[in-house]
């Protein structure tokens, strides 16, 4: 395989314990520049652990992380977000009690120390990818509605400047109606380059919009493909397919 082959994340035989309980088994993905990858899984299949394995937040107690062409497995959080992989946590987790601006300009911190115009920019693209944030940008964020609160989160992390953005339950607790529109802004953004790795419990939202996917049961990777292929799958249908919204 030549360098230019390489995926963008190259996450191998990941395993992740807290404790006694074995959480991660045995989880290998990929995610190639300019992908948008799913992650499906029902509740407590190891889907927000293998993100938090990939992106520092727990250590693995076996396996490997390989992003942008260098081992990065046992990395410190804030130095994946300086190279460029960054985590919309679920459940959002952003400041209540700041502003939406400040937690835009928080979300560029790494870039606003050196290069505060860029960071202005790039909260300007915020504004205009969520003009809602724009309308809201001196309310409290913890006033802001679940759908709001997520974008803010989404922005957020665009902030950091991503190579790949990795979004754990997008769908949390928000009507189908704002999903949709989340989802549409996650395909906007993949059409203009940007890789994103979607972890979601609601399978039909996630395979609906990416191109490939996988599905974890019980801590490992029990299926993988096509979007398309998974979304027609029996097995997979049987499973997740019937969620949207219960
Ligand atoms: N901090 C923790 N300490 C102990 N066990 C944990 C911890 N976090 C997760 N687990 C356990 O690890 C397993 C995988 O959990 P994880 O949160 O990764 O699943 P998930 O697929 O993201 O689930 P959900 O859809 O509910 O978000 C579960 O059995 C869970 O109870
Ligand atoms: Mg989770």
């Amino acid at each position: 395989m030549t360098s230019s082959d390489a995926p963008l994340l190259d996450v191998r035989a990941l395993q992740i314990r807290y404790g006694a309980v074995n959480a991660v088994r045995d989880a290998s993905l990929t995610v190639r520049k300019g992908e948008l990858v799913a992650v499906i899984g029902n509740n407590g299949a190891g889907k927000s652990s293998i993100l938090r394995g990939i992106c520092g937040l727990v250590k693995p107690v076996a396996g490997k992380v390989i992003f942008s062409g260098l081992e990065s497995t046992s990395m410190p959080a804030h130095q994946h977000v300086a190279r460029g992989l960054v985590m919309v946590p679920e459940g959002r987790l952003i400041f209540a009690d700041q502003s939406v601006e400040d937690n835009l300009i928080l979300g560029a911190y790494t870039r606003w120390r050196k290069a505060r115009p860029e960071s202005l920019a790039a909260i300007e693209r915020a504004y205009t990818l969520f003009p809602r944030l724009k309308e809201r940008r001196h309310q409290q964020a913890g006033s802001l509605s679940g759908g709001e609160q997520q974008m803010l989160a989404i922005a957020r992390g665009l902030n950091s400047n991503p190579k790949l953005l990795m979004i754990d339950e997008l769908s949390l607790g928000l009507a189908p109606k704002i999903v949709e529109q989340l989802l549409e802004v996650l395909q906007t953004l993949n059409r203009q380059g940007l890789s994103i790795l979607l972890v979601e419990q609601l399978a039909a939202y996630a395979l609906g919009i990416a191109q490939r996917a996988y599905v974890v049961a019980n801590g490992v990777i029990a299926k993988e493909g096509k979007a398309t292929e998974l979304a027609n799958d029996p097995e997979v249908m049987a499973a997740f397919l019937g969620k949207k919204h219960e």
